[in-house]
């Protein structure tokens, strides 16, 4: 299985566009040390010939322009692009549907609860039902990518979207099918993908023993991370992320995981671990962890 980072960085991006925080200045200043990184998309292939998205970023544009795999190969209009897997209904999940429009055939693999999220968004029409596929699918039901790529998604604790709150109130966390993670096998690999999660649970960790590779919900390193840094209000928790220090965190939650490679994703422009010369960056690596960038490739 062939896997490219499209985009590493939570909602926002880094920098994000209206802050002026010191790492969104380092990364715009071009600082090595603080590589700028588009919304968190992963791709996946069996063959390098055809492609998944997992997740549809509001860059998505540009993170094609920028992939060589996944350029059009033949033809006057062609795309390796042969489907869309999303987990969750943010705007960081979804908002790169938009950018698929032209009628190239595809088809968007989402839960029940998602596909209500698009189908309810006149704006997504813009992905001709005659030629993009919407497919139901159900939580731990496998259903197949392509011949030889299978896939599963299975609840994770979160919320609704952000813009599907209600009231002031913080929502109830869910675990159903509005927040999933996805599991992707092709013979015996297999690659767990965990952008959003807001705590471990006994199931999710079995879900995780044994993975070949896990990328996991990096959101922030502290849960009070933008509250202390005076550049927003809320946690990770009432955003519905778990965060990666702390004994109830991440980090240490994966230390009784048996996983081959740990990748952390979805990082919030606040998050230390981005810059390449932070004591957090240094601690996570320990933990045997790998901070994802944009284009970093695996194969398993
Ligand atoms: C999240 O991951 O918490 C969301 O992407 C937040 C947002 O929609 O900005
Ligand atoms: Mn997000």
């Amino acid at each position: 299985m062939k896997i490219i980072v499209l985009g590493a960085a939570a909602g926002g991006g880094f920098p994000q566009w209206n802050s002026n925080a010191q790492g969104c200045r380092r990364a715009r200043s071009g600082d090595p040390a603080a590589p700028a990184r588009t919304q968190a998309s992963v791709a996946v292939s069996r063959d390098g010939v055809r492609w998944f998205l997992l997740n549809a970023s509001p860059d998505l544009r540009q993170q094609i322009n920028e992939t060589p795999a996944l350029h059009p190969r033949h033809g006057l209009r062609h795309s390796p692009i042969a489907g869309v897997v999303l987990t969750g209904g943010d705007v960081d999940v979804i908002a790169g549907l938009l950018a698929l429009r032209e009628r190239q055939a595809l088809t968007v693999h989402a839960t029940q609860r998602i596909h209500a999220v698009l189908d309810a968004n006149p704006i997504f029409e813009v992905l001709a039902r005659d030629v993009v596929t919407r497919s139901v699918e159900s939580l731990d039901a496998p259903f197949a990518l392509e011949e030889g790529l299978n896939a599963r998604f299975f609840a994770v604790p979160g919320k609704v979207p952000l813009y599907l709150e209600s009231g002031s109130e913080p929502p109830p966390m869910l675990v159903d099918d509005t927040t999933v993670g996805l599991e992707i096998t092709e013979g015996e690999c297999r690659m767990l993908f965990i952008p959003g999660c807001a705590a471990m649970t006994p199931e999710l960790r079995n879900r995780l023993e044994g993975a070949d590779i896990a990328f996991f919900d990096g959101t922030l390193w502290r849960d009070d991370e933008m509250v202390a840094a005076g550049i927003g209000q809320k946690t990770g928790k009432r955003m519905g992320h778990m965060s990666l220090s702390g004994l109830d965190g991440t980090v240490e939650a994966f230390r009784s995981i048996k996983v081959e490679r740990k990748v952390i994703i979805h990082m919030n422009n606040s998050n230390p671990v981005l810059l390449a010369d932070s004591p957090e960056r240094a601690e996570a690596e320990a933990a045997g962890w790998t901070v994802a960038h944009d284009g970093m490739a695996f194969t398993i």
